[in-house]
């Protein structure tokens, strides 16, 4: 997938003005790369979503890949559960994420019924689901409206189905998350980002991207009904959570 995009130089030269970070055509083009570079864990993330789809991914029933971008999550799931009847949606809001993943999948063969819709997550209604995903999505829905989409995923589930939802954390100890923090951007400068490329990206995402802490989102899920609730993984400040019904 990723010779077709190029490497992430979004932030590397000085920027007269710093306009907040959208998942645009600029930003699409150089995705894999900068999810990859930015994000610890990445790979992991998308194996643990394949590994937990061989569980819970049931026949005849729906999986969504809810802020697919280009369809990472869905790719890892396809590769794992075969031999099964289900239908793959897979929504985003970007007109531009969405037409590379719509091409991304045109060339990829599958016996699984698959949907690319352009949607805000918010609009949507989920049913007869056996496996919702939410990978590194929730963080850029505003605060007031994460409830509601948390409510609707869960509806939206089977019994026994389950939510994998990854997402960056804040620690509520701020010496812990000075701590965190500093080695996360020793990460992106040890993934080849410069101290300018960092800082222009952080003030580009501040008005965009707001975290919570591990425990508020675990919080949040038991409150709405998730009977099982445990993370699945954790990279410095990336932490991926499964949310059983
Ligand atoms: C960091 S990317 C997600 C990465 C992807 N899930 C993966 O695992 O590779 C965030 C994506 O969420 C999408 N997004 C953010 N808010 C959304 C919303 N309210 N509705 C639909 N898509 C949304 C963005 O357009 C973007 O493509």
């Amino acid at each position: 997938m990723s010779n077709q995009f190029s490497k992430d130089e979004l932030y590397a030269l000085p920027l007269a003005e710093l306009v907040d970070f959208s998942f645009d055509e600029k930003t699409v083009a150089v995705f894999p790369d900068m999810i990859n570079r930015s994000v610890p864990g990445y790979s992991l993330i998308q194996s643990l979503t394949g590994l937990i789809a061989a569980r819970i991914v049931r026949p005849q029933t729906n999986v969504y890949d809810l802020g697919c971008s280009l369809g990472a999550s869905s790719l890892s799931v396809m590769n794992s559960v075969q031999h099964q009847e289900y239908e793959l949606i897979m929504v985003d809001q970007s007109e531009s994420m969405i037409a590379n993943c719509r091409r991304i999948f045109s060339k990829h063969h599958t016996d699984v019924l698959v949907h690319v819709n352009q949607t805000d997550i918010r609009d949507i209604e989920m049913t007869n689901a056996s496996m919702i995903m939410l990978n590194l999505v929730l963080q850029f829905v505003p605060l007031e409206a994460r409830n509601d989409l948390l409510k609707n995923i869960y509806h939206g589930l089977n019994d026994d189905g389950g939510l994998l939802l990854s997402e960056k954390v804040s620690v509520d100890i701020e010496q812990d998350e000075r701590k965190i923090d500093d080695l996360y951007i020793e990460f992106k400068k040890r993934s080849g980002y410069s101290d300018l490329e960092i800082s222009q990206k952080r003030q580009a995402l501040e008005k965009v991207m707001q975290i919570e802490s591990v425990d508020a989102h675990i919080e949040r899920l038991k409150q709405i009904g998730f009977k099982q609730v445990f993370a699945v993984m954790q990279a410095l400040n990336f932490v991926s959570i499964l949310a059983l019904k």
